[in-house]
């Protein structure tokens, strides 16, 4: 089955940097088999969306604001991101909730401002390691879920979860695949309750080319999102090739 592969540069790369990977990654990846993402950072969004223009990889966001325009000094609309072409966004990325403490209640708000454009937002949740030990994961995260869906309404629209255990990001240490089922079937079911409606979920945390074919064989794992990886183009394409 077709995965839906996203890559998040976060804020690792230059500006010419950051077009010379899309150029190389577009170029090499001519037939994709699964589903790809790139979001790259603010900066280089507009020049990208034009590498990315006549290939089939899709444009996504990194984050996007509460409202669509307005006295909101330093934020990124999403209803301009719409107009260039991204489809995707991330949204309460756990370092964006720890580093800029973003709490549920502006990654709800953000969500709701992604969807009313058409965006479709990439809602991340994660537990972090003491949680886990304590056994609160799913504790934590049903919370992450409750808060951040508050009344969305996905009737005309689509939202896909991320499930990112904090302690598996960036350490080379991602969970266990069988693990990693049990939370997704875990999330896709509290989803849905909320939502009324089944939403993907995808893992993140870790993933390179070496580990992503133990995961792509579990049932509720419906795609990546892949930050160190996704900056080598060869180890990304080995990735989407998957
Ligand atoms: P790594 O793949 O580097 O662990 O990062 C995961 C992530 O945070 C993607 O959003």
């Amino acid at each position: 089955m077709k995965k839906l592969i996203i890559a998040n540069w976060k804020m690792k790369l230059g500006f010419n940097e950051s077009l010379v990977l899309a150029k190389k990654i577009s170029n090499k990846l001519k037939s994709n088999k699964n589903n790809i993402v790139i979001c790259p950072d603010y900066l280089s969004l507009v020049s990208i969306a034009n590498i990315l223009k006549n290939s089939k990889i899709v444009l996504g966001a990194q984050d996007s604001a509460i409202v669509d325009s307005g006295a909101y000094t330093g934020e990124v609309s999403p209803l301009n991101l719409k107009s260039i072409g991204v489809k995707y966004v991330i949204l309460g990325h756990s370092e964006r909730r720890e580093h800029l403490h973003e709490n549920s209640a502006i990654i709800n708000d953000k969500i709701k401002a992604a969807l009313k454009n058409k965006l479709i937002p990439v809602l991340c949740v994660g537990e972090k390691l003491i949680e886990r030990e304590a056994g609160e994961a799913k504790l934590v995260i049903s919370d992450q879920l409750r808060r951040g869906l508050n009344k969305v309404d996905l009737k005309n629209n689509n939202l896909v979860i991320a499930y990112e255990p904090i302690w598996a990001i960036g350490s080379g240490k991602a969970i266990a695949p069988l693990e990693a089922e049990e939370m997704h079937q875990f999330i896709k079911s509290q989803a849905n309750k909320i939502l009324k409606k089944i939403v993907p979920v995808l893992y993140g945390g870790s993933v390179d080319s070496k580990n992503i074919s133990s995961f792509m064989s579990q049932k509720n794992i419906d795609g990546f999102l892949v930050g160190g990886a996704s900056l080598k183009s060869d180890e990304f394409i080995k990735i989407c090739l998957q």
